[in-house]
């Protein structure tokens, strides 16, 4: 059930929409920073809030790549993957990551402290290969500065 400050949260976000199920990724990201992902109970409370059908709302939510609908870690690591990207080594990154902290695409290290997920372009590519951790954005990153990156996150 949505607690009252995410009721208010909510309330607060429709304002700046003419019709409340513009709010959609608002709404979705407002109570997934909270709750950390978006599990099919929450989708329909979200879902009833803005009295929209619980498929359309997970078709914003599955199309939209930062809404998660599993569980994740506490961290995110979004590895870019488009060609400018590709063409400079993300791939070794991807399998420094991998290595180092045992999680490939889709995955959550052991310890539970980052998942690993694939981007499109993150309009980066003229620092390729580029990485986006939570909030923050990496570039020229390369295997051997993964794990002093990575470091910053517990
Ligand atoms: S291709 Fe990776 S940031 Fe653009």
């Amino acid at each position: 059930m949505l607690s009252e400050v995410e009721r208010q949260e909510l309330e607060e976000a429709v304002k700046h929409y003419p019709d409340k199920r513009g709010a959609a990724i608002d709404a979705l990201l407002l109570i997934q920073r909270r709750r950390g992902w978006i599990s099919d109970e929450t989708l329909h409370e979200i879902a009833q809030f803005l009295e929209i059908t619980p498929e359309d709302l997970d078709s914003v939510a599955t199309f939209y790549n930062l809404i998660f609908r599993k569980p994740v870690g506490r961290h995110v690591a979004f590895v870019c993957d488009s060609i400018s990207c590709w063409i400079k080594g993300c791939e070794q990154v991807q399998e420094q990551i991998k290595t180092l902290y045992g999680a490939d695409f889709g995955q959550t290290s052991p310890d539970g402290r980052l998942t690993v997920l694939p981007i499109a372009c993150l309009g980066h590519c003229e620092r390729a290969p580029a990485v986006l951790i939570d909030q923050d954005v990496y570039g020229d990153v390369t295997p051997e500065k993964v794990e002093q990156i990575v470091e910053k996150y517990k």
